[in-house]
């Protein structure tokens, strides 16, 4: 299947943020782009905003002139439906409104040809619904950019019911050849990502709203551990309460309240309190000009500790063996019984199983996951009830001396990144068993339309399956709420990359 040529005309319904941003892509790669919008002047304005981003990107050096001059002059602000009548290819990127979508798409198949493909840039509606009723509903299909499109590469490629194959596969090899990266998702509730994604936010409300930590501190370790790029409250902050909430509430609400989405009340409450996050000058933190930035909780200074004992080894101990040992720390090893660990001066220092410290061991400190334990700069540990102060100074003392600082949270089943890496890919595994989407497409979508360092079942693989098993079935008997259950997918597969 090749892609639509450069020759063929494109149309993009819907000026705002997304329309504007997909016309640029669009125009870029050499198409004549025609842009409508039923808001007076908006099609104009698109077209002088394109026109604006590509000459910027040229005085960056980042596009040559002439190639950008070329581009902006495809721009077609055009003023009446009519006159998308020869586009091989019609974007809509109108209001998130079911019923004006669809009367959109019945308007618009009366005025282009049989043959124009006629996509949607919907976040939240069915691809499915959107072409009932249709004569040709083989040709409509969903092609979902992320914000701001001209830079965040991913397009899910959203096929319904009716979705012809060679329609879903022209639009991929299209976003290909825009410089995008597609991907193929079959229509349901959130597609890949905004399914996917959840668990990003809904580990971290839970942890707030059980007081385990400030959020300050969940985005620090969520940085500086899980090598995210933005922390779950600084993104929900910028993304804006509402819109999160709102995406969250649609997911939940189509999975028929499936407790796995449920959204937090700690989010409702601030959409009711009208913190909304930056948009409104606070959400989880505060925009005021005066304000402090809270920082995150940070231990003090403790002794470095003259013994560590590594007990077994894996993926979980390794990187921070190796760490301790670069430090100049002295690292015994020792086979294990049973799960690797450390002990550090008579205490224990542990992976997080999934497990609170207290049901570890009685000195027991646990730590979190990291995406590279050999350069993370933050880890959050938990001690158990019962520790004692030279035990856990010990633990403590001997993450300093390899350079993490460490902030202490509750004693908190399964941390802050492992619980979340865990239910990402516990998430996304089930998207695969539900044939949503292949292994390869939901973790390429994760990386490139929400930025993880590594797509989440790839992550699993690199921890072991079967520890996320464990860490699962630990939170499960923990809370006792089926949003824990492990997907079948999880349950059965050695490795979730090669499903
Ligand atoms: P927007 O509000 O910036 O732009 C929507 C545009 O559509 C406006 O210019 C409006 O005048 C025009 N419009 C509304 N009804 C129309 C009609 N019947 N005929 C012609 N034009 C009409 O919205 P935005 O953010 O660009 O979103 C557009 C679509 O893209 C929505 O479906 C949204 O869910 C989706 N989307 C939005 C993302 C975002 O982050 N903003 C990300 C991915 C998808």
């Amino acid at each position: 299947m090749s892609s639509l040529a450069p020759a063929a005309e494109v149309a993009i319904v819907g000026a705002g943020a997304m329309g504007t941003g997909i016309a640029q892509v669009a125009a870029k790669y050499g198409h004549r782009v025609h842009i409508f919008d039923n808001r007076i002047g908006a099609a104009d304005a698109a077209q002088q905003r394109i026109g604006d981003a590509l000459r910027k990107l040229a005085s960056k050096g980042k596009l040559d002139s002439s190639e950008a001059e070329a581009a902006a002059a495809r721009i077609v602000p055009v003023h009446a439906l009519g006159d998308l009548v020869s586009a091989k290819l019609v974007v809509e990127a109108i209001v998130e409104d079911l019923d004006v979508k669809r009367k959109m798409f019945r308007d618009l198949e009366v005025v282009v040809t049989p043959e124009a493909v006629l996509a949607s840039n919907t976040s939240s509606f069915s691809i499915t619904s959107l072409a009932a009723g249709m004569k040709h509903p083989g040709r409509i299909v969903g092609m979902h950019f992320f914000n701001p499109a001209p830079i965040l590469p991913l397009v899910e490629v959203v096929s319904g019911l009716a979705t012809e194959r060679a329609v879903a596969d022209l639009v991929y090899e299209t976003a290909k050849a825009w410089g995008k990266v597609p991907v193929h998702a079959k229509s349901t509730p959130g597609f890949i990502v905004n399914r996917c994604a959840r668990p990003f936010y809904g580990e971290a409300l839970r942890l707030l709203l059980e007081n385990a930590a400030e959020a300050t501190t969940i985005d620090a370790v969520m940085r500086e551990a899980g090598g995210f790029r933005m922390g779950p409250f600084e993104l929900m902050d910028l993304i804006g309460l509402d819109v999160n909430f709102a995406v969250t509430k649609s997911v939940w609400e189509a999975y028929f309240h499936d407790p796995r989405f449920a959204p937090s009340i700690l989010q409702a409450e601030l959409v009711a309190g009208g913190r909304l996050g930056r948009k409104s000058g606070r959400g989880f933190y505060d925009y005021a000009a005066d304000a402090r930035k809270p920082s995150p909780a940070t231990e003090s200074a403790k002794p470095r500790p003259s013994k560590i004992t590594a007990v077994g080894d894996g993926t979980l101990v390794d990187g921070l063996r190796e760490r301790f040992a670069s430090a100049g720390l002295a690292v015994e090893r020792r086979k294990a019984s049973g799960p690797a660990h450390f002990v550090v001066e008579g205490g224990i220092l542990a992976p997080s199983d999934g497990r609170t410290a207290s049901s570890i061991a009685r000195d027991a400190v646990v730590y979190d996951l990291a995406f590279d334990y050999g350069s993370c700069t933050r880890l959050a540990v938990a001690s158990a009830a019962g520790c004692s102060d030279a035990a856990y100074a010990a633990a403590v003392g001997a993450l300093q001396a390899a350079g993490i600082a460490v902030s202490r949270i509750g004693d908190a089943a399964g941390l802050v990144v492992m619980r979340t890496v865990a239910m990402l890919a516990n998430e996304a595994a089930d998207a695969v068993n539900q044939d949503v989407a292949s292994a390869r497409d939901v973790d390429l979508a994760m990386r490139n339309g929400v930025n993880y360092p590594v797509g989440p079942l790839a992550w699993a693989d690199a921890i072991g399956v079967d520890h996320v098993r464990t860490v699962l079935a630990n939170l499960a008997a923990y809370y006792g709420d089926p949003r824990y259950r492990t997907s079948p997918l999880v349950m059965r597969a050695e490795r979730l990359t090669d499903e």
